[in-house]
């Protein structure tokens, strides 16, 4: 994957190679079906209120999901705007703000008290700040969003039984990540959920990394869940390609315009662009996978440093170490595979 490198290194590249993605020949493609209802299935995506997150609340809510839309923004209306479009009243909004631990500590009491069972978790909200920010607890706000609410937001559900497994029902967890997870060309191991000031020019070089522990911990869950030969989660993870949505808005003020026009000529609506989410958490071609990989809607391999075992060991390990550092112990344990 030589050529990849160095394609997501900054804005400017990063937008080029979105748009040269979306003209190269897909192999591999996948199809969704509008046989695949999901009626009734409890789906919970984080990030709701805007993008890919509101257009999978939609397009799920159609298919007959029960929707709990995790959102720090737009409760109750976006709520209210999925339920008109498509006629689905099994819809729930329900607070979050992913870079507060408490928060996410909240998040899981409510559904905890809910008593609710979770078929689908979309773990799909991400930031792209203008630079570097310190959450309520310290920790970098990007690094916190994108990767690390995600570690938390899953070990929690598990510790406390929120996924249905009743009668060998198999929970999907899918993880939006992105083609920027290629671009890394190592883990920084030393630095790993250290504070670092850094301004825009980084920002999108960090982006990438922080989708390259994601995905790596995705590939480190599904190998812990699945320890043994029985199949008992389904990991899934996607990279959308270029959506025209809100992700550039700390974008500088001078570039707006432009990226306005860039965006709306050549990104995809989030309509056509969450096909890959709604096909992992709908499609019953994946009901034998413990782990996949879409880019738009063709199977790929991941870069080979996200499923790497002794990295995803490391991402593990260092995630729970950082999390025990501010008060959080995990009750379910689950050793790595062998
Ligand atoms: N857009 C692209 O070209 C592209 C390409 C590849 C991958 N992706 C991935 O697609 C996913 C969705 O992004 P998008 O393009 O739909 O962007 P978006 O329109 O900006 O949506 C991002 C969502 O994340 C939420 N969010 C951000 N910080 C949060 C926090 N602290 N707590 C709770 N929610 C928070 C936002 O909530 P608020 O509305 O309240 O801010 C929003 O709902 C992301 O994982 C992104 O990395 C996007």
């Amino acid at each position: 994957m030589a050529d990849e490198k160095g394609r997501y290194s900054n804005a400017f590249t990063a937008t080029l190679a979105g748009i040269a993605d979306l003209f190269r020949k897909q192999k591999n493609a996948v199809v969704l079906s509008d046989d695949d209802v999901i009626t009734g299935k409890n789906i919970l995506i984080t990030g709701a209120s805007s993008g890919l997150g509101f257009e999978a609340a939609v397009q799920l809510a159609r298919r007959g999901a029960h929707v709990y839309m995790a959102c720090r923004s737009g409760i109750p209306e976006k709520g209210e705007k999925v339920m008109q479009h498509t006629g689905n009243r099994n819809v729930v909004m329900l607070p979050v703000d992913l870079s507060d631990i408490e928060s996410i500590k909240k998040l899981v009491g409510q559904l905890k008290e809910a008593a609710v069972k979770i078929d689908v978790l979309i773990e799909n909200a991400a930031v792209v700040p203008s630079g570097s920010r310190k959450t309520k607890q310290g920790i970098e706000e990007m690094f916190m969003v994108n990767y690390l609410s995600k570690f938390l937001l899953t070990r929690w559900l598990l510790d406390n039984n929120l996924f249905n497994t009743d009668g060998g029902s198999i929970p999907r967890i899918i993880f939006v990540s992105s083609e920027s997870h290629r671009n890394p060309k190592a883990f920084d191991w030393d630095g790993f959920g250290k504070y670092k000031e850094y301004s825009m020019g980084k920002t999108v070089e960090l982006y990438g990394y922080y989708k390259l522990l994601m995905t790596t911990y995705a590939n480190e869950l599904a190998r812990r869940l699945n320890p043994t030969s029985q199949h008992r989660y389904s990991i899934f993870a996607l990279c959308p390609g270029p959506v025209n949505s809100n992700i550039a808005r700390e974008s500088p003020a001078i570039f707006k315009p432009l990226l306005k026009i860039v965006f709306g000529i050549f990104f995809r609506s989030p309509k056509v662009a969450v096909q890959p989410v709604v096909y992992f958490a709908a499609s019953s071609d994946v009901k034998d996978k413990t782990i996949d990989y879409l880019f738009l809607m063709s199977r790929k391999e991941m870069d080979a440093k996200a499923t790497d075992v002794e990295n995803g060991k490391k991402v593990w390990r260092l995630s729970e170490e950082l999390l025990n550092q501010h008060g959080v112990v995990f009750q379910k344990s689950f050793p790595p595979r062998i």
